[in-house]
């Protein structure tokens, strides 16, 4: 999507530098990505994809790997449609570009090699897609400054995206962003969370400010709190290693949650411009509270899953540390502090191994006045709630309460809905295109500045702080709604959690 723009033109041409091109983000994400932007016609004949990693391989051998990779990608998903998921015309003129440099990201020599590649190419448009492990991220961006690649000239851009973790806390992510801007400008660098390449994620803002019926009651006198949830079915899959020293906190909050927040919770940028809605949003999260130690203790819960429904716990996962107090599951009440939301509690949670996968934000209304109901059977009125779906199931949903046709005033819950499917025929992706093809364009609105980042990481640190000194690691069973703890922090605020299922 271009911001503003209703259609699209192919990116211009440029030379993609995938580094890490063995990970699993290129074969699973990056490279189906590529080929449904050449499928759908936007990217240049002359887009150059080069593969940069320590492994010895050849051209071609990179170039069958990553074919093979998304085929065999379509067949678990779907075997018998897997034959048509790569079309050859499509994939022969993609491979045709495909290369690969075999190097050590601390070597200068291969940065040698990448400025001689883009000599060859003749092109003068650059990525460089740091698709590595975070250890990397400056590494490889001072020595593509060192070599004089990042140095931009007219027709020849120069762009650093750079991947997520970006920083544990606070202080490592401001020591990266001043390291990064040491050898680049804000403007060259793409901090990516895939979370803004999801088309529902978007549609947040669009739906918001093209619809002029929300903003009448979008704010504290009429909305009474919040809900942002991601919960997922899956456990650590195989990362035990990385995830047991990170966990859901700052896997999931500071990046994914805090970025749907902002889409909620942000004021109308001027523009869909980078500027603008960057502006805004670093606004938003700036106005988080910043809770005190002891305010964090209190208004947080984190849990682990134990064993359940068949699965086993986390402590049992591979390379994770059997004593592990690592979180798997967070929930926290956040408050946003300016003129439209003071008062008005923001709930987040998100955990692995729950009863079921579902990313939504519920949007709560304050209660109706009761008189009317006094007499009749209704124990109590429901809230409305506005749900925006993210995932799965896309949609915007609204709860209401009706009246069910008899003589007895009988109240039913009823549903309001938009759902994606029933309007759109989407065509299969990965949430990577639109940030790709925004990247070879220079569009940085569905980019992170460094400012959101950082606000996002102050937002956290309180309660990276606090848990490092105290606060109990709950448990909950797997395929479980989470702990109960959880529930107790609405409860206490005589509220409840929207149901998962
Ligand atoms: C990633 C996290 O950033 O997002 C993963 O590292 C998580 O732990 C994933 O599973 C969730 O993404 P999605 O798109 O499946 O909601």
């Amino acid at each position: 999507m271009k911001r503003g723009k209703s259609t699209v033109d192919p990116a211009p041409p440029s030379t993609l530098f995938l580094f890490g091109a063995h990970g699993d983000l290129v074969k699973r994400l990056l490279m189906p990505a590529l080929y449904n932007l050449a499928r759908d016609g936007l990217l240049d004949t002359d887009l150059h994809i080069v593969g940069v990693d320590h492994n010895q391989v050849s051209d071609q051998e990179f170039a069958d790997r990553l074919h093979d990779f998304i085929l065999e990608q379509a067949r678990a998903k779907d075997p018998e449609g897997a034959e048509k998921a790569i079309d050859p015309k499509v994939w022969a003129t993609l491979a045709e570009r495909i290369s690969y440099i075999t190097g050590d990201f601390t070597d200068d020599e291969t940065y040698q090699t990448i400025g001689r590649k883009i000599q060859d190419t003749g092109i003068g448009n650059a990525v460089f897609y740091l698709a590595t492990s975070p250890r990397f991220f400056r590494e490889v961006s001072r020595r593509l400054g060192k070599a004089g690649l990042l140095y931009e000239k007219p027709q020849a851009y120069r762009r650093v995206v750079v991947e997520k973790p970006f920083g544990s806390d606070l202080p490592s992510a401001e020591g990266l962003n001043h390291d990064l801007l040491q050898d680049m400008s804000e403007a060259q660098i793409y901090r990516i969370d895939h979370y803004l390449g999801k088309e529902t994620v978007q549609n947040i803002m669009v739906s918001r400010f093209s619809n002029g019926i929300f903003e009448a009651f979008w704010n504290n006198h009429y909305i009474d709190h919040v809900q942002i949830t991601a919960a997922e079915t899956v456990g650590v899959e195989g990362r035990g290693n990385f995830y047991d020293s990170i966990g859901a906190l700052r896997d999931m909050v500071p990046n994914h949650l805090f970025q749907l927040l902002a889409m909620v919770a942000m004021e109308p940028p001027a523009a869909f411009g980078a500027d603008a809605v960057r502006g805004e949003k670093a606004k938003v999260i700036g106005a988080i509270r910043p809770w005190t130690r002891q305010e964090a203790l209190a208004n947080s819960v984190r849990a682990q899953y134990a064993a359940g429904n068949g699965q086993p716990g986390y402590l049992e996962e591979p390379k994770v540390d059997p004593a592990s107090q690592t979180e798997t599951y967070v929930a926290l009440k956040v408050m946003v502090d300016n003129w439209r939301w003071v008062g008005v509690p923001f709930y987040l949670r998100t955990g692995k191994r729950l009863a079921v996968r579902d990313t939504e934000i519920a949007i709560c209304f304050k209660q109706a006045p009761y008189a009317q109901f006094r007499d009749t059977e209704v124990a109590r009125l429901k809230p409305n709630y506005l749900t925006i779906q993210i995932q799965p199931n896309e949609g915007i949903f609204f709860d209401l309460q009706a009246k069910r046709p008899g003589p007895a005033l009988v109240m039913e819950d009823v549903k309001l809905g938009f759902a994606y499917k029933d309007y759109f025929q989407m065509a299969p992706s990965t949430g990577y295109e639109t940030l790709i093809y925004d990247c070879l364009t220079g569009d940085q609105t569905l980019f992170q500045r460094a400012d959101n980042i950082e606000n996002g990481w102050r937002a956290v640190q309180p309660f990276i702080d606090a848990w490092a000194e105290a606060g109990e690691v709950h448990a909950y069973p797997a395929g479980s709604e989470g702990p109960e703890a959880a529930d107790q922090l609405l409860a206490r605020d005589g509220r409840k959690w929207h149901s998962l299922r």
